[in-house]
């Protein structure tokens, strides 16, 4: 569906995103995952033709983006800030919205209409959007780059200073528009969206991408290992379990720092019986036990030595 290639922006002496490219198909949700200044907006941008490319190709269901109005009427852009007038009403900004994609009587008026039920705002429709909450102004910001039912939905950080509630409801209705076969891609720098919503996930980082995958496959790419840890409440001499963990063949690593064992293994549960047995024939019974498994805030980590909310 989407094929962007060799992307390049510089802002001055700034390289803003330098060679960026990625796939999306039909029914994908492709998520962009990078922290504050890594280049979303931006590559965004480039994609929906808001912005002139330095560099690289963008082509919508084989169509070349350059090549004007009709790959441009396939993309539906809902932008980082809010575009909505506050002195209109909910069906107003809509309307406006829809005409500027060129739809006209009863098909505008009923996009409209289907808009604000997507949304679960129909109650709300002539209300002024100077009365709504932040997160019904995201909710009604995000269907009005939807009126023209695009190929592609391209969603800069959807979820900025929402609440959990209107959060959820994004959520829904980008999972409702993947199943019918759109093409969504969606720019965040919450691990846990990516994690929850999208099928792959490109990791941006100072304008380059710096991998990409499932979150399996990401997760693998960089370290398969499990962390155990482990807190051993009244137990006496609990800095034994250092040696003990060490000498199991499951454990790679294991280290006492006080207050807790933190173990680690190629696969925590597979680690797990025979580490708690050792334990427990020298004495020492775990009060609490914590398998955790490696995450995307962990692959960015390990890719970058950074944490990715700082
Ligand atoms: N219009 C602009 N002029 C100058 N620098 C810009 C402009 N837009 C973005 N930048 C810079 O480009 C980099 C990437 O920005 P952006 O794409 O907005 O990142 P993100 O969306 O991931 O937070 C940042 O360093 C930002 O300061
Ligand atoms: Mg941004």
């Amino acid at each position: 569906m989407l094929v962007a290639e060799g992307l390049r922006k510089r802002f001055g002496d700034r390289e803003a995103v330098c060679e960026v490219g990625f796939e999306i198909a039909s029914g994908e949700v492709y998520g962009l995952l990078g922290p504050n200044g890594a280049g979303k907006s931006t590559t965004i941008s480039m994609i929906t033709g808001v912005l002139p490319r330095d560099g690289g190709r963008v082509c919508i269901d084989g169509i070349d983006l350059d090549s004007g109005p009709p790959a441009r009427r396939r993309i539906g852009l809902v932008p980082q800030a809010i575009t909505l007038y506050q002195d209109l009403t909910a069906r107003e900004n809509l309307l406006f919205w829809g005409r500027m994609y060129e739809l006209r009587g009863t098909a505008l008026e009923s996009a409209v209409q289907q808009a604000l039920e997507d949304v679960a705002l129909s109650d709300r429709a002539d209300d002024r959007v100077a009365t709504f909450s932040g997160g019904m102004q995201r909710r009604l910001n995000l269907v009005a780059g939807l009126l023209h039912q695009p190929s592609l939905l391209t969603l800069d950080e959807p979820t900025a200073g929402v609440d959990p509630q209107s959060r959820s409801a994004i959520f829904d209705l980008v999972e409702r528009l993947r199943d019918d076969g759109m093409a969504i891609l969606y720019t965040t720098h919450y691990m846990e969206e990516a994690e929850r919503l999208c099928d792959r996930i490109g990791i941006i980082d100072g304008g380059r991408l710096i991998a990409e995958g499932t979150r399996q496959e990401l997760v693998a790419q960089v370290r398969n290992e499990s962390r155990i840890e482990l807190s051993f409440g009244g137990a006496r001499s609990p800095e034994r379990s250092e040696a003990i963990a060490k000498s199991l063949p499951d454990v790679r690593r294991a280290h006492w720092d006080g207050e807790h064992l933190a173990v680690h293994a190629d696969d925590g549960n597979r680690c797990l019986p025979g580490l708690l047995g050792a334990l427990l024939e020298a004495e020492l019974a775990p009060s609490r036990i914590d398998v955790i498994e490696p995450d995307l805030e962990d692959v960015f980590l390990e890719l970058t030595g950074r944490a990715l909310r700082d």
